[in-house]
């Protein structure tokens, strides 16, 4: 297998073929999702309360996303994996200046990152362009943006009703002027994640709680595979209850993005 790339991602997305990405915060779990097909592993900023036992992602620092994208790059060295690698940049690692994001993103990279996360619109769209103008792909994120939970008030629906639609419309076009080639949508309605994906041709969008309609989906590992120390997100689909291996949850649910059967507008999206 060749290993996934920014222009191998594109001409999927052109075609249309559903790109697969799950998280992935370790050697041995970040192999497996490889070996059984998932194309993106995204280092989220999720191990903070996946790994950590934290309450939110806001007190995950920068230095603990290295840690952990080196771990899942040295599992995929193992194997001779072909995943691409995306690292969150964690809450104040890119708020202060354009160029403690590019510090920020250099250390990702360092630790084997292949393109970098962040997110929200607005003042990000500028951070996004001195990144890319400088060769680093970024995958934004709009929609429920966990980092700023208190400021949102809670993990709920975004870009409900006409003002909140037209923002997230807004900030969704200006990421991709800016140059960004992939945009997370998290907890958004299905229509407006599936009208966005038609309008983005250079970004393709990775639904999470999106519906059916984005160019790709992701998913928390631990959550696809039915561990959660919490109440199970709705838009969350436990690939282990049918399957009974991770290896096996992880190819089912390579399966399931790709022919369009996970998720289910009705069941896990708004
Ligand atoms: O940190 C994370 O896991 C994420 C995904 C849920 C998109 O940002
Ligand atoms: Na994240």
């Amino acid at each position: 297998r060749k290993p996934l790339s920014l222009p191998r991602l594109a001409d999927m997305h052109a075609r249309g073929e559903k790109i697969t990405m799950l998280t992935a915060y370790d050697a041995t779990f970040a192999a497996m999702a490889d070996a059984a097909g998932v194309e993106c592993l995204l280092v989220g900023d999720s191990l903070g309360m996946v790994c950590q036992g934290l309450s939110s992602t806001v007190g995950v620092s920068l230095e603990t996303m290295c840690y952990h994208t080196e771990s899942v790059a040295r599992g995929l060295r193992r194997v001779q994996g072909t995943a691409w690698v995306i690292g969150d940049l964690p809450f104040g690692s890119y708020h202060e200046s354009r160029e403690q994001a590019l510090r920020s993103a250099t250390a990702l990279l360092q630790a084997g990152a292949h393109m970098v996360k962040l997110e929200g619109g607005g003042w990000t769209t500028d951070t996004v362009r001195f990144l890319v103008e400088r060769g680093i792909p970024v995958c934004a994120h709009l929609g429920l943006t966990p980092q700023t939970v208190h400021a949102l008030g809670g993990y709920r629906v975004q870009g409900k009703g006409d003002e909140g639609a037209a923002r997230l419309r807004e900030d969704a076009l200006a990421l991709e002027a800016a140059g960004a080639s992939m945009l997370v949508l998290e907890m958004v309605p299905a229509a407006l994640a599936t009208e966005l994906t038609a309008r983005l041709k250079r970004c393709a969008t990775i639904g999470i709680g999106a519906g059916q309609g984005t160019a790709g989906q992701v998913l928390v590992m631990h959550d696809m595979l039915g561990i959660n120390l919490g109440k199970m997100p709705r838009f969350v689909r436990n690939f282990m209850l049918d399957t009974g291996s991770v290896q096996a949850a992880m190819q089912a649910y390579v399966r399931a993005v790709k022919d369009g059967s996970f998720p289910v507008d009705a069941l896990h999206a708004w």
